[in-house]
């Protein structure tokens, strides 16, 4: 393990080198300051894990060094050394971030005793630091997966305005993830503990829209039976995600409206206002600025709510990422299923990834759990993708040779039969009339499966 570092920031000239050899001694890799702009550059450079800081001194005093130390080092502890008359400006000290203090003259065990004790204190924050921020970066990957440059894109933006409050339009077809985008902007914020409500504006009756959204007081309406609070206040200080916003109803648009405006709303059948503290987010597979001009969406709720916008693009425009995200949906999906799948061999992804993906990933991951569900091997084969995607590659135009032109047609109609037998080998020669060595054979010779087995 390294030494732990420690600088001495002080005047007096004997006392600071003697401290300083003293620590050196106990093994401790030391640098001195003897006034507080040397101070600061030095710890700039040397980073240190312990800064012991005289609070008198010429040029600044200690308690302003403190400030301009933390602001350096963060992470840094700083014990003051006081003399008996700075008591009072050693509270100070405590109250804008010091760690500890020591009294001249100096206790050198008193001393040695408070370093250590920072240390371990460090240690453990250091390492709390540590756990935190890989834990971030796992819920970031797990979440988004995609090393395509769209992808990388999307990424960079999620980090960027999770640090804001600012309100999100998330944008793109049915199935790229905009849920998970807006997840993801949540597991970033400082907000994370805080609930995460997502409401569907489309699967919600009209009617019953506004008390799910606002909530409603005993009787506002008929069935009404009990006060009850709406998603905004469910919210809290968390996120609210209006999904399929576009579905919202015109009259229900002017409310939303006011609510993002003054940020707060009134409970169906209520005088008094509440506040809105969560963050809005809004997601659509519609275009809006289309549906702003053909007068479906209102353009002034949709400035509001287009503050920051994120698209996700399609799965057909970042292919790029359909082998990755295969692998983790297989990973999951081992979990869910109690399988073992290894992955997907070299002829299915081949059809992956010229399939075009209406439905993006929520079709590749429905795909994926079909084919894991069918597959009797470890990896998922061409047999076990549907129809319109095992059909969906070129058939190889045939060559003149009558040899490699039967075999090409051979193995395609293989293929189609063993499909639609649902990947069974024994229902598959049954089909095509021969017998299941011969298939087996068959299939060795036109390279569908290895040939070690026969
Ligand atoms: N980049 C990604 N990495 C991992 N999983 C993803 C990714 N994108 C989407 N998914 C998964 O795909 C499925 C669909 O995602 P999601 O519900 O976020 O899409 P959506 O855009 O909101 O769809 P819709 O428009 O139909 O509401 C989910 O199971 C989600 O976990
Ligand atoms: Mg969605």
């Amino acid at each position: 393990m390294m030494a732990a570092k420690i600088l001495i920031i002080d005047d007096e000239n004997l006392f600071r080198e003697d401290l300083a050899k003293l620590l050196c001694r106990r093994g401790y890799d030391c640098k001195t300051a003897v006034d507080g702009n040397m101070g600061l550059a030095v710890a700039e450079e040397f980073d240190p894990d312990i800064i012991l800081c005289d609070i008198v001194m010429p040029d600044l005093s200690g308690i302003e060094l403190l400030g301009e130390i933390l602001r350096i080092c963060p992470e840094s502890f700083v014990i003051m050394i006081t003399a008996y008359g700075t008591i009072d400006t050693a509270i100070e000290a405590f109250r804008k971030g010091a760690s500890d203090y020591i009294i001249k003259p100096l206790i050198l065990e008193d001393v040695l005793q408070k370093i250590e004790r920072l240390l371990e204190h460090k240690c453990l924050s250091d390492e709390i630091r540590f756990l935190r921020r890989q834990l971030h970066r796992e819920v970031e990957c797990s979440l988004l997966v995609g090393q395509s440059e769209q992808m990388q894109k999307v990424r960079e933006l999620v980090r960027k305005v999770s640090t804001t409050t600012s309100t999100v339009l998330i944008t793109g077809a049915s199935g790229t993830g905009k849920e998970l985008v807006a997840r993801a902007i949540h597991e970033n914020s400082t907000t994370t503990e805080e609930p995460f409500v997502a409401i569907n504006c489309a699967g919600i009756p009209e009617h019953l829209l506004e008390s799910e959204l606002f909530g409603h007081t005993k009787g506002a309406f008929t069935g009404a039976d009990n006060e009850r609070e709406g998603f905004f206040e469910l919210a809290g200080n968390g996120t609210i995600l209006l999904d399929e916003i576009a579905e919202m109803p015109q009259a229900l648009q002017s409310k939303l409206l006011r609510v993002v405006e003054e940020r707060k709303f009134i409970r169906v059948g209520a005088k008094k206002s509440i506040a809105v503290k969560a963050r809005f987010m809004a997601s659509t597979n519609k275009n809006l600025e289309e549906l702003v001009r053909s007068g479906q969406f209102r353009e002034d709720l949709y400035f509001r709510l287009a503050v920051f916008e994120i698209h996700v693009p399609s799965l057909k425009e970042r292919r790029d990422d359909i082998a990755l995200l295969c692998e983790h949906l297989l990973k999951n999906l081992n979990r869910k299923l109690k399988r073992n799948c290894h992955g997907v061999d070299n002829e299915a992804i081949r059809m992956l990834l010229s399939y075009s993906w209406p439905g993006n990933v929520r079709e590749l991951r429905n795909v994926i759990e079909r084919a894991m569900i069918l597959a009797t091997g470890e990896f998922i084969t061409p047999a076990e993708l549907p129809s319109q995607i095992a059909g969906s590659v070129e058939f190889p135009k045939y060559s003149d040779d009558l040899r490699t032109a039967v075999a090409a047609y051979e193995k395609e109609h293989i293929r189609r039969v063993l499909l639609a037998a649902g990947g069974n080998k024994e229902e598959c020669s049954r089909r095509l009339g021969i017998n299941p060595s011969t298939l087996y054979r068959k299939m060795a010779d036109l390279g569908m499966i290895s040939n070690n087995s026969s």
